[in-house]
């Protein structure tokens, strides 16, 4: 092991090479370069583990119920503490570009449909086969009720690719302060559980690499497909959509040092944490054998588990879904194989007729069936700060 700042918490695994991503590759092309394995997020850890410590996270909860909006004043009654961190945690960096966010939410709005299956499947299907997340997950509060927790989650692929996102009459500022309090005190609690504890790799969770893996199993790896499935973007699209998931991540309280500057830095940094570390563990067998029963509970037609398996394998490929355990679906893998490119160039106007005219209308029935799903749960939802485990 090389390295290794780590001392005394002696959470790296041994195997883990050492970190070479360079800050110069960041937003801020600068930064000390200490192994982001080795680095949570001290300022909101220490805050958030003394309102749990106080027993103020119900009453907390209560309050930011209210505030969802990113210009909308603070709730009045919030401890000082708190009330002092979030506003200082509410402020866009100097970077932020609000011409870049305007051209995102173009791309969001062209591009919605694919977003929302990328999100939903490369995206969260691949959560469940990166360790440190799938136990974190499975071992929280939020473990215990994962259709409440994936419509959460989804909130923050809503809000992110609204027109307002980032602006005073948006929301994405509030579901990421949120989110940031709610992964400081899984934190502080996970470390308490004796199920997690016993399985974990890492003293304490979410660390800025566990962080930056997650991030890239979101833009990098959508930006991956849409390119795989040969989808146009113009480069200043690409940027812009790059540019409203570096401003998530610094919302989320990753150290800017850490948060890439273009594609090229992201990918580089994404072949050193994502691509190598993906491997099955029970929590994530578990977690996504839920997930792939969840889409029929809505409609067991299009959303069905085969249905939603075979997409998962089409996405992830046969050694992903041999390790979460998805069987073959043969005609579904074979359609999805043959059809889906011939589909995506239809849509985009590369070809001129539909191959496959039937499979093409299931196809967009799929998509606007999984991006409804996305859209219509994610929206009324508050993101809460857990105060214990999952307690199963
Ligand atoms: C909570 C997004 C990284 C574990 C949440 C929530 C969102 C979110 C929106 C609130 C929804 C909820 O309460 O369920 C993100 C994003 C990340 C990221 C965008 C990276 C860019 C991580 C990582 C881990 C993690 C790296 C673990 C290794 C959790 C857990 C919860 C949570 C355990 C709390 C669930 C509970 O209430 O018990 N995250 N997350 N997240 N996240 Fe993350």
């Amino acid at each position: 092991m090389a390295g290794g700042t780590l001392g005394a918490l002696g959470a790296l695994s041994v195997a883990t090479p050492a970190w070479t991503w360079s800050p110069m590759g960041s937003v801020v092309g600068a930064g000390a370069g200490a192994d982001p394995r080795t680095v949570w997020d001290p300022e909101a850890d220490q805050l958030v583990a003394s309102l749990i410590q106080r027993g103020e996270v119900p009453r907390v909860n209560t309050l930011l119920r209210t505030w969802t909006k990113n210009g909308q004043a603070l709730p009045a009654g919030l401890p000082a503490d708190l009330k002092a961190f979030m506003e200082k945690a509410r402020k866009l960096p100097a970077w932020s570009d609000p011409s870049k966010l305007d051209t995102a939410f173009r791309f969001n709005e062209k591009r919605g449909l694919y977003l929302g299956v990328l999100y939903g499947f490369a995206s969260g299907m691949m959560s469940t086969v990166i360790p440190r997340e799938a136990r974190a997950v499975y071992y929280s509060q939020g473990g215990a009720d994962m259709k409440d927790r994936i419509s959460k989650t989804a909130k923050l692929g809503y809000d992110i690719g609204t027109a307002n996102a980032f602006k005073p009459d948006g929301s994405m500022i509030v579901t990421c302060v949120k989110t940031r309090l709610a992964h400081a005190a899984v934190r502080h609690l996970l470390p308490k559980s004796p199920y997690w504890d016993k399985v974990a790799d890492e003293a304490v969770p979410i660390s800025q690499m566990d962080l930056m893996v997650t991030w890239h199993s979101l833009p990098t790896t959508v930006m991956r497909h849409l390119k795989n499935w040969k989808v146009p973007i113009p480069a200043n699209e690409a940027a812009a959509f790059l540019h409203s998931w570096q401003l998530t991540a610094y919302m989320l309280g990753i150290k800017e040092e850490y948060i890439p500057a273009s594609w090229d830095a992201a990918e580089s940094q994404a072949k050193q944490s994502l691509d190598t570390l993906l491997a099955p563990t029970p929590e994530g067998i578990k977690l996504a054998d839920i997930l792939l029963g969840l889409g029929a509970q809505i409609d067991g037609t299009i959303l069905s588990k085969p249905i939603l398996g075979a997409f998962t394998r089409f996405l992830l490929g046969d050694e992903i879904a041999g390790w979460l355990k998805i069987p073959r679906y043969l005609l579904w893998d074979n359609l999805l194989k043959t059809a889906w490119g011939p589909f995506i160039a239809v849509r985009e106007g590369l070809l001129p007729f539909p191959l496959a005219p039937a499979a093409y209308w299931t196809f967009d029935e799929f998509l606007r069936k999984f991006a409804l799903l996305f859209l219509s749960e994610a929206q009324e939802i508050s993101i809460e700060i857990p105060d214990s485990n999952n307690p199963n």
